[in-house]
């Protein structure tokens, strides 16, 4: 009887002018274990995951299937061992991996033979954005742009950055993050970002990550809107950056923050933010292109 067993990664949409656009991948990880059976079935590894489905309704599980149909083929039933070190609901990405693992049974299971590019399009198609799905098929520093069908990307590894990411007890709803950011914007905000978002790209091409945060912190869509939503948020830049970081911005829809530092820095400012409660500060690694 068939089996596969993988990993997918988390990852942080955004790097704040990366709206939609740029994320990273994250070494924290979905586990997943299938074979297939008489009927579908989740038997999760972490009670964190008990509040999702274990049924067929389950996201990996409906986009395998999903998937497969778009192929022309019929996924097999599966049990599903499913363990995870990602945060539901907190900007990390957890939605968008069940999507890429979803993507991955199929592919699999359905022997599809799915490039990277592929699976990429695929997510982004589900998710309407590729900055989650995006790095957690392909690992790295991810930029993308999808729309109408159309999907260009490249990606790149930022060695030599260290992340701490902060995670407040309390979840944001993807919908309602998205909710509070205005219907247009006006048009200087829209040539200025632009400007930061080329400059941004420029800086991490040259690993210029002293200019690389600045500009990180320079976004107009959807930082200024988000940030009332997070209490904490001024309190952990200003400790981040007094400590030597490069940025610190939101995670994704939040409303986890992500502080971008040099490796020489990462345990001071690490041990300063201990001072915010009700967040878990912790030193995340990147996980590289595949
Ligand atoms: N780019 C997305 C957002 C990521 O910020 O809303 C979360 O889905």
């Amino acid at each position: 009887m068939e089996t596969h067993q993988f990993k997918v990664p988390a990852s942080s949409a955004n790097l704040g002018p990366g709206f939609d656009s740029i994320g990273i991948a994250l070494e924290k990880f979905l586990y997943i274990e299938a074979r297939e059976s008489d009927a579908w079935q989740v038997e999760f590894k972490d009670a964190f995951l008990e509040v999702l489905p274990d049924d067929a309704t389950n996201l990996v599980v409906q986009t395998a299937i999903a998937t497969a149909r778009k192929y022309g083929r019929e996924m097999p039933a599966l049990k599903i061992y499913m363990g995870s070190e990602i945060p539901l609901t907190h900007g990390m990405g957890s939605s968008a991996s069940a999507i890429v693992a979803g993507i991955e049974l199929a592919d699999r299971f359905c022997d599809l033979n799915l490039s990277d590019f592929e699976k990429v399009f695929r997510g982004s198609e589900i998710e309407e954005h590729p900055d989650n799905v995006g790095p957690s098929v392909t690992g790295g520093l991810f930029v993308g742009y999808y729309k109408d069908d159309e999907l260009f990307y490249n990606t790149l590894d930022l060695e030599g950055l260290e992340v701490i990411m902060s995670v407040p007890e309390y979840e944001i709803d993807t919908k309602e993050a998205r909710g509070v950011l205005p219907e247009t914007y006006p048009k200087q905000d829209a040539v200025d970002q632009n400007a930061i978002n080329n400059a941004l790209l420029m800086a991490m091409m040259a690993k210029d990550f002293k200019s690389m945060g600045r500009l990180m912190m320079k976004d107009r869509l959807h930082e200024p809107y988000r940030r009332q939503l997070i209490g904490e948020y001024d309190r952990i830049r200003e400790i981040a950056l007094d400590g030597g970081a490069y940025a610190t911005v939101i995670s994704g829809a939040g409303p986890s923050l992500l502080t971008v530092c040099d490796a020489r820095d990462a345990e001071g400012i690490l041990g300063a933010l201990q001072a915010v409660p009700g967040c878990i500060h912790e030193r995340i690694k990147l996980y590289r292109q595949r």
